[in-house]
C-alpha cells in the first residue's frame, strides 16, 4: 500500500519524506489556504521535495477551463497529479486529460457508481473520502470494499486511493479493504508508529540495559 501525506506543509512534507515511508502528497484548495502560501508556488516545492506523485486541484467547474487548468498544473512539473471533482465536467476533463497522458486524481467520490464512472473516464486515481462518509453516519469502509469489487470485476487499472482518513484505524481498513493508496495528515501517519506497550517496553528495556552497565 502507498502512503501519500494530505497536506500543503512543507516542513511536515519533508520529516516525513525523510522517514522513507511516504510515496507521494495529495493537496486540496482548504490545505492550500492552510499552508497561507501561494498555490503554484507551493505545489512547485512539493514536486521538487518529493519523486512520488503530488495531486493539485483544478478550481474551475466546466470542463473545458478544467482541461486549460490541469494542463497548467501538469506544467509545474513532472509529477503532478491533476485533481478533479467528481462531476459530469470533471469526468469529462478527466477523459481528455489521460488521453493527453496527464495523471488525474479524481476526488470527491461518494458512491460506488461515481467510483465505475471516474475508472471509465481513465482516471489514474479515484478519491473515496472515508471521514466525510462517516460524518454522516454512512459506513466509509463500505464504499473501499464495493470499488474494490468493482474494479476487480472488470480489470480497472484506476488506483483507490482511500481519502479523508481521520485515525489509524481508517488506515487499517483501508488496507484490509484492498485500497492501493491511503492519504492521511502527517498526525496520522506519525500516529500509526505508536503504541502504548511499544512505549512501555522501551522504557524498561533501557532501564535494565542502565542498571545492567550493558552498551553496544
Ligand atoms: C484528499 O485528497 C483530501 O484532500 C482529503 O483527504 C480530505 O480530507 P478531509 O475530509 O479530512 O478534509
Amino acid at each position: 500500500m502507498q502512503f501519500f501525506i494530505d497536506t500543503a506543509d512543507t516542513d511536515a512534507i519533508r520529516e516525513l519524506y525523510a522517514t522513507g515511508l511516504a510515496d507521494g502528497v495529495t493537496t486540496n484548495p482548504s490545505l492550500i489556504r492552510k499552508s497561507g502560501r501561494d498555490f503554484k508556488q507551493v505545489i512547485a516545492e512539493i514536486c521538487a521535495m518529493v519523486d512520488g506523485p503530488v495531486s493539485a486541484e483544478v478550481l474551475a467547474t466546466a470542463a473545458d477551463t478544467m482541461v486549460e487548468e490541469g494542463r497548467a498544473l501538469a506544467s509545474l512539473a513532472g509529477n503532478v497529479v491533476v485533481k478533479l471533482p467528481l462531476t459530469l465536467d470533471g469526468l469529462k476533463a478527466c477523459r481528455q486529460l489521460s488521453q493527453d497522458g496527464i495523471a488525474t486524481n479524481v476526488t470527491l467520490c461518494f458512491s460506488a457508481n461515481q467510483a465505475l464512472l471516474a475508472a471509465k473516464a481513465g482516471a489514474t486515481y479515484i478519491s473515496p473520502f472515508i471521514g466525510r462518509l462517516d460524518d454522516i453516519h454512512i459506513d466509509g469502509m463500505e464504499l473501499i470494499r464495493e470499488i474494490r469489487v468493482i474494479y476487480d470485476n472488470y480489470g480497472f487499472e484506476t488506483q483507490i486511493l482511500a481519502a479523508s482518513i481521520r485515525g489509524p484505524l481508517h488506515v487499517k481498513e483501508s488496507a484490509l479493504a484492498g485500497a492501493d493508496v491511503m492519504t492521511a495528515p502527517p498526525e496520522v501517519i506519525r500516529a500509526l508508529a505508536t503504541h502504548p506497550l511499544t512505549d512501555k517496553g522501551l522504557a524498561t528495556f533501557l532501564k535494565d540495559a542502565a542498571a545492567a552497565g550493558i552498551s553496544v
